[in-house]
């Protein structure tokens, strides 16, 4: 990355906050990843981001998209060369972003989650803030926008840690870090205020070691924002596919609302509260040019949109807010 050094610019960021203990800890587990890393793959990320252009006084806006600007425009050949590198980065799956005018219109529009989810959260300003699997960053920059004070974001995924640091390279000094970790490499430090966790709970084999490991994360009247897939039903209704759901391998567990509320009231939540139900739609989720794979639309019954090509019902998402 272009003169920039995320690990020096996480460590110096926990600098008299309660997570300064857990330094050593998360050295440890940034060498671990390193070494864990396929060379080849992770240099060529690095190189690719060298890559992008070298450029001063860049500044951030922050609304459906999180746009870098510059006040002088690229040159149109200096345009055409970052565009073919930053496709480099495909599939981007997590956005839309907007890159010195650059528009990459993602797969998701994730802007409509988070304009689902924040009119029911705790107002995020001067809070410190966990996402856990926040895909390449995107509700980060929006945590940042909403005035939080120190955003934290993890994710196993090498991809999207680099496509989070196609920006954050050019914004150094932004109070928002990604660790390209699972939640399980966390130590516990009870420390956020808010911790999100939005479409990775149906990832987990353990739903319920799941939870609590997010409620680890908490400190004491934390909020949890917690968004998931969820089926129809009552408190005895759970799906576990047999296989693929909606053509996703690793699908482990859709609980209904009710069902949902009571696993979270076992693994230590109270003031449980359902505030956003919504089928997802094929415009929120849609093939582009920066994502050309299949989408949604492909992974759907093409006689009864209401099921999926396996025959199981069709995405609905559920927000839980818990403290
Ligand atoms: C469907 S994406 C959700 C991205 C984003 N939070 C959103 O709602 O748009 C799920 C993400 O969870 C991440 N993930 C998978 N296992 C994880 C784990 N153990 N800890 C943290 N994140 C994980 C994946 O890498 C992936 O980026």
């Amino acid at each position: 990355m272009q003169n920039y050094n995320w690990r020096s610019a996480f460590f110096a960021s926990l600098l008299g906050t309660d997570l300064e203990q857990h330094i050593g800890y998360f050295s440890h587990i940034i060498s671990q990843w390193e070494s864990n890393q396929n060379n080849k793959e992770s240099t060529k990320w690095q190189k690719q981001l060298q890559q992008l252009p070298k450029v001063e006084n860049v500044s951030l806006t922050i609304d459906s998209h999180i746009r870098l600007n510059t006040k002088q425009p690229l040159a149109s050949a200096e345009l055409q060369k970052t565009r073919a590198v930053l496709k480099n980065f495909m599939p981007w799956r997590k956005g839309p972003f907007e890159f010195f005018s650059i528009d990459i219109d993602t797969e998701w529009r994730s802007d409509w989650k988070w304009d689902r989810v924040l009119p029911h959260i705790n107002d995020l300003s001067n809070k410190k803030v966990l996402d856990v699997g926040c895909g390449s960053g995107y509700h980060l920059f929006r945590m940042h926008g909403c005035g939080a004070k120190q955003v934290i974001g993890i994710d196993p995924t090498t991809l999207f840690f680099h496509q989070f640091h196609c920006f954050k390279q050019y914004m150094c000094d932004l109070n928002i870090h990604f660790l390209p970790v699972g939640i399980e490499h966390l130590p516990n430090t009870h420390y956020f205020d808010t911790v999100f966790s939005m479409g990775v709970f149906y990832h987990r084999a353990d739903p319920i070691k799941f939870l609590k490991e997010l409620k680890q994360q908490m400190a004491p009247n934390a909020q949890l924002v917690l968004e998931t897939l969820v089926i129809d039903g009552d408190e005895n209704t759970v799906l576990m596919p047999k296989d693929r759901y909606a053509q996703m391998r690793n699908v482990w567990y859709i609980p209904s609302v009710e069902a949902l509320v009571i696993w979270m009231q076992r693994a230590g939540f109270s003031d449980i509260q359902c505030v956003d139900i919504d089928v997802t739609s094929i415009d929120e989720q849609r093939a582009t040019q920066w994502m050309q794979n299949h989408s949604l639309v492909d992974f759907l019954d093409p006689n009864n949109s209401s099921l999926t090509i396996e025959g199981y019902p069709a995405p609905k998402r559920a927000v839980l807010i818990a403290s």
